[in-house]
């Protein structure tokens, strides 16, 4: 097995593989490609450029800053992690979680404690590592954040957005990166305790899921919301599915959020050829340390 390492990446050299690998991350428009000159600044201007490698190759990256957010009381400092890219070989395998906990352990020792980033609510695997792996929790969601993107993996969609929040010094999160890490609950623990879904999903032709026309706002303090587990290929095969997934998530999204439900938990079911997956939702902030 080659071994990983983890280290901050301060050099052209390094930023210039960083480049290289956002084209392979993000294929299709060098355009939206985050220049070396922009990571320099980034990094000797209190950024954190963190490189994941597999035998001295770079295979993955972090990417964030120091940032604002405007809160009632006035503007507090946060870390924004603005991107994270895993070579498409070496997916799944750990080393996204490897990334962030070490942008965890130096945002620590930079004295901040909240981290925030956005992704899209569609993408399973994504959700899998920051809200069950990481801690992270989210109730903002961002119409079309980013205007039109026009690389291979966003390129035809709105960019919306959840846009969440990683309390980095928090017990739910410190549970999370500790070295005997939770690992999540399964859907049977959440159904078991009486915990329901809150629309159906049906199979359509080519075995790919259907969202419903409409849904019903939870009753409940916890429910489930079930998202296609592998949206990227949903998005290859049916792109008109794709889209009705983009609208029906936002309505979603924006209405429990909006009537005070938080993400806290994320719950994938690999089962074979039929995987599936599912937010958790909670009202209030009741259960944010567990
Ligand atoms: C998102 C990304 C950075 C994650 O990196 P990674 O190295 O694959 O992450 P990890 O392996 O640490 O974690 C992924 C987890 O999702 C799980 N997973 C795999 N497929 C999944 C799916 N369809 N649904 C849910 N979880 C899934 C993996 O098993 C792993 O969980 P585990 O550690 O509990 O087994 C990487 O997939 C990537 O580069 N994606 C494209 C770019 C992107 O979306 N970047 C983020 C926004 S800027």
């Amino acid at each position: 097995m080659p071994e990983l390492t983890i280290r901050l990446l301060e050099t052209p050299e390094d930023i210039a593989a960083v480049e290289k690998l956002q084209g392979l991350v993000w294929p299709g428009s060098e355009i939206e490609i985050v220049p070396a000159h922009v990571l320099l600044t980034v990094i000797h201007n209190g950024g954190l450029v963190i490189g994941a490698f597999l035998d001295g190759e770079l295979v993955g990256f972090v990417f964030g800053f120091p940032g604002l957010e405007f809160v009632p009381d006035g503007p507090h400092p946060k870390h924004c992690s603005h991107m994270m890219g895993v070579h498409p070989d070496h997916r799944s395998r750990g080393i996204g979680y490897a990334l962030k906990r070490a942008q965890w352990q130096m945002v620590r020792h930079q004295g901040l404690n909240h981290v925030t980033w956005t992704y899209d609510p569609l993408l399973s695997r994504n959700a899998h590592l920051n809200i069950s792996r990481l801690g992270a929790v989210c109730n903002f969601y961002h119409r079309s954040e980013y205007g039109e993107l026009r690389d291979g993996l966003n390129a035809g969609l709105p960019t919306d957005r959840f846009q969440v929040d990683w309390w980095i010094n928090s017990q739910r999160v410190v549970r999370r990166m500790g070295d005997r890490a939770r690992r999540g609950f399964g859907l049977d623990h959440f159904l078991q305790a009486g915990v329901q879904a809150l629309y159906p999903v049906q199979t359509g032709p080519g075995g790919l899921p259907r969202p419903p026309e409409h849904f019903t706002p939870p009753g409940d303090r916890l429910a489930l919301a079930e998202i296609p587990s592998d949206f990227h290929d949903l998005k290859a095969k049916d792109f008109p599915l794709a889209r009705d997934w983009r609208f029906f998530g936002r309505e979603v999204f924006e209405s429990i959020f909006a009537a005070g439900y938080l993400v806290t938990d994320f719950v994938f079911e690999r089962g074979g050829d039929a995987p599936r997956s599912f937010y958790v939702l909670t009202h209030g902030e009741a259960t944010l340390d567990q």
